[in-house]
């Protein structure tokens, strides 16, 4: 496997580095092999009693219609120059074995009797409780679920030296062969970037102190300099957008797909 276009090494910069890329390579496809990686780095998240609820579909692009892909927003134009999109779905169905997978973390003593698991308490109570939830909380949970699983998955392409960017879609899951206990959440596209993997700097976010709190909400998490200094030597934090040639970058890209200035 090649392994050019590999800029981000460590954690820090891998996260750093990653953005949501709508430019891709479109003659260029993805290796099987680098898709086997972001996919195990997805089933490697943490999962709720490691039930097994999320799974993915990878298409590419050349195996699905354009009339399949129409039940998405307008914008959604990365879905037609991504070289592989990757179906995350969830099934609700996994719950069913979360008494029995939850034996199993105690046989391997991941969950121990110190912290008062038993067998008991896993099936006159976990398992009841997860019924009583119903599906709205138990979809709640698979979309969280997904959720981890999808973040290590888009870290795991950037280290790769892929783009990746989710895509709403609201098409028939039909055409993925789904069971029906199955939902489609959302489309990762996946492809070489045709952008830069900068793509024009750190993309806007509200401010750390609007989101994280100390104690209770509206106390701002205290923010150490040191440790700011530390994440920007380290590639976490990196130069904000719009970076100076990013309308000019943009602008090349239109050209070059043909696409609306
Ligand atoms: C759940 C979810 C849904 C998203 N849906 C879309 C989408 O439908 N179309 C799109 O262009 N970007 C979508 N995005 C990407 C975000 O808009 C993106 O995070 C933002 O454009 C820029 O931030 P980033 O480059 O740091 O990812 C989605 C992201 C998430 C997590």
């Amino acid at each position: 496997m090649d392994a050019d276009n590999i800029e981000a090494k460590d954690l820090f910069e891998v996260i750093g580095t990653r953005r949501s890329i709508r430019y891709y390579q479109t003659w260029r496809p993805v290796e099987d092999e680098k898709i086997q990686m972001i996919l195990e780095a997805a089933r490697r998240a943490t999962h709720a009693a490691n039930a097994g609820a999320t799974g993915a579909v990878v298409v590419t692009r050349d195996e699905i219609d354009d009339s399949d892909l129409s039940a998405t927003l307008p914008a959604n134009l990365q879905l037609q120059l991504a070289p592989v999109l990757i179906f995350w779905y969830g099934d609700i169905s996994a719950w069913e074995q979360q008494g029995e997978k939850l034996k199993e973390l105690m046989k391997v003593y991941a969950l121990n009797t110190t912290h008062g698991w038993s067998e008991k308490l896993i099936d006159d109570l976990i398992v009841p409780f997860t019924k009583a939830q119903g599906d709205e909380t138990n979809w709640l949970m698979t979309a969280l679920d997904a959720g981890a699983a999808i973040a290590q998955a888009q870290l795991m392409a950037t280290r790769l030296g892929l783009g990746t960017c989710m895509n709403q879609w609201a098409g028939n899951p039909g055409i993925l062969g789904l069971p029906e206990t199955c939902k489609v959440f959302w489309i990762m596209t996946l492809g070489y970037p045709a952008e830069s993997m900068e793509a024009g700097g750190q993309r806007p976010r509200r401010p750390f102190s609007d989101l994280f709190h100390r104690g209770k909400y509206g106390t701002p998490f205290p923010e150490s300099d040191e440790a700011v200094a530390e994440m920007r030597e380290r590639r976490l934090l990196q130069r904000e957008a719009p970076l100076p040639w990013r309308a000019a970058e943009v602008r090349a890209l239109a050209h070059m797909f043909g696409l609306p200035e």
